[in-house]
């Protein structure tokens, strides 16, 4: 009989990783899905259970990665498990575009009721955050009748086509992709982007009053964790409101209580136009929601819809995520992601040059190392050691727990992070040369690749 998952110690390597059942399916998963998919690093996750992952061959990790900030009430957690039960049971679906389904309606009003603008708010919910995007851009044009779209360099708002046209993070996700969809320009993350809206872009490329939005992230995600000066959100709003341009805020991988707040862009005390959200306020079911300002939501029947959009088993997780959300969760990522973040900071001193800063909000961390195969090596190290973790930008590692974490999950994260940077600082020939090896052995994808 297999131990339970919380019986066990963690983390508790148990076989040289990958395993060999690990090994054996990674030879099967190649032979038939789509080589596009950029695996970071071997793992073949079983079960799940709070912030443990156990794989096929019984390895025990710490996930701080959390299936790229999406289990944010941890792996199973038994009262988003028995919402879920309890809603297949009693159904499954019914599409929500073009009947009334009275959770559907439910969950709208929730999320309307959580979203961070005052006065009343209109919900579109699909099935992830790509979905919301494309939904956001959409309204964007229909309700403005403007074309244009102002999106940031370094952002990644998802694969879909208009989504991909918006995402800057990585060259290749544009790659034999194109053309891409007319109309968007993109500009730097923070405070120089909106000098360059203003003078290169509204002064010599395209009039202010030819744009329908701007979309942000309020803290860059796969661009690196990246928080931008204090200022640039609230005069980014002030912008869009000289103009009357939209603000879209794609919160798919900062919201949903994440940073310590239900909402990053509530840290500055800005209310979007239009909020995205996806990932963490499902629980890992695949949902997404597109929330807009009352008057904005202009469109009429049959502008937009989804077949399964709204998704009762799907919003049954929601509902539940926002209650625990609200019930803690969004208190310990604030007070867990101090302690992680108190507990990182000394790396910039005691490992100068190799690592460049420690920076974030809440359960969203990123450090930043002097290369992106210093990040690599260190991503390998950690996982070798147990800790699920995961590279974005450049040369960054995020770290994106379960917003369950316990201190002392916190505290093994941060020994095993400190023991793989030092690792990797004591002997980087080495380091390097295990990840070539994974890489040749295609265990995992060369470069930084996390996407998402
Ligand atoms: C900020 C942001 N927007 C949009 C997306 C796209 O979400 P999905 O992968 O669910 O389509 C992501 C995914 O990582 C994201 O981080």
């Amino acid at each position: 009989m297999t131990t339970p998952l919380q019986a066990r110690p963690v983390p508790d390597i148990v076989t040289a990783l990958p395993g060999p059942k690990a090994r054996a399916h990674i030879e099967f998963d190649h032979a038939w899905t789509s080589p596009s998919l950029p695996r970071a690093y071997p793992i073949v996750p079983a079960r799940g259970l709070g912030c443990r992952i156990e794989d096929i061959d019984g390895n025990v990790f710490l996930d701080f990665a959390a299936g790229i900030a999406v289990n944010s009430t941890g792996h199973s957690h038994p009262a988003v498990v028995a919402a879920i039960q309890a809603q297949a049971a009693e159904l499954q679906h019914f599409s929500a575009s073009d009947f009334y389904l009275p959770i559907y309606a439910t969950a709208a009003a929730e999320l309307a009721r959580i979203a961070p603008m005052r006065g009343k708010s209109r919900v579109f919910i699909g099935n992830s955050g790509a979905e919301a995007v494309e939904a956001g851009l959409k309204l964007a044009r229909y309700h403005t009748k403007r074309q244009n779209v102002i999106a940031f360099l370094g952002a990644f708002h998802g694969r879909t086509m208009g989504a991909v046209s918006l995402t800057a993070s990585k060259a290749k996700y544009h790659a034999h992709f194109g053309p891409m969809l007319p109309g968007v320009y993109h500009v730097p993350y923070g405070m120089a982007g909106l000098d360059e809206i203003e003078n290169r872009v509204f002064k010599r490329l395209m009039p202010a009053d030819e744009f329908a939005a701007i979309i942000v992230e309020p803290i860059q995600g796969e661009g690196g964790y990246v928080v931008p000066e204090p200022e640039f959100l609230p005069r980014l709003r002030e912008l869009c409101d000289r103009h009357g341009i939209l603000l879209i805020a794609d919160e798919v991988q900062s919201g949903a209580g994440r940073t310590g707040k239900m909402w990053a862009i509530q840290h500055w005390d800005v209310e979007p136009d239009i909020l995205l959200t996806a990932k963490g306020i499902g629980s890992g079911m695949p949902v997404g929601a597109m929330i807009a300002r009352d008057e904005v939501m202009t469109w009429g029947p049959g502008a937009h819809g989804s077949t399964y959009g709204g998704n009762p088993v799907a919003l049954a997780a929601l509902l539940e995520t926002i209650k625990l959300l609200e019930g803690g969760l969004i208190a310990n990522a604030g007070v867990r992601g101090r302690e992680i973040m108190d507990g990182l900071k000394p790396l910039v001193d005691r490992f100068p040059g190799l690592v460049r800063d420690v920076r974030g909000k809440g359960l969203m961390i990123g450090i930043e190392f002097d290369s992106g195969e210093t990040a690599e090596a260190v991503q390998m190290q950690a996982f070798d050691r147990g800790l699920l973790v995961l590279e974005a930008g450049d040369d960054c590692v995020r770290m994106s727990p379960p917003l369950v974490v316990s201190e002392s999950e916190a505290a093994t994260a941060v020994r095993l992070f400190a023991e793989s940077v030092e690792a990797v600082a004591v002997n980087r020939r080495h380091a390097a040369a295990e990840v070539a090896e994974e890489v040749a052995e295609g265990l995992a994808a060369p470069g930084v690749e996390a996407a998402g």
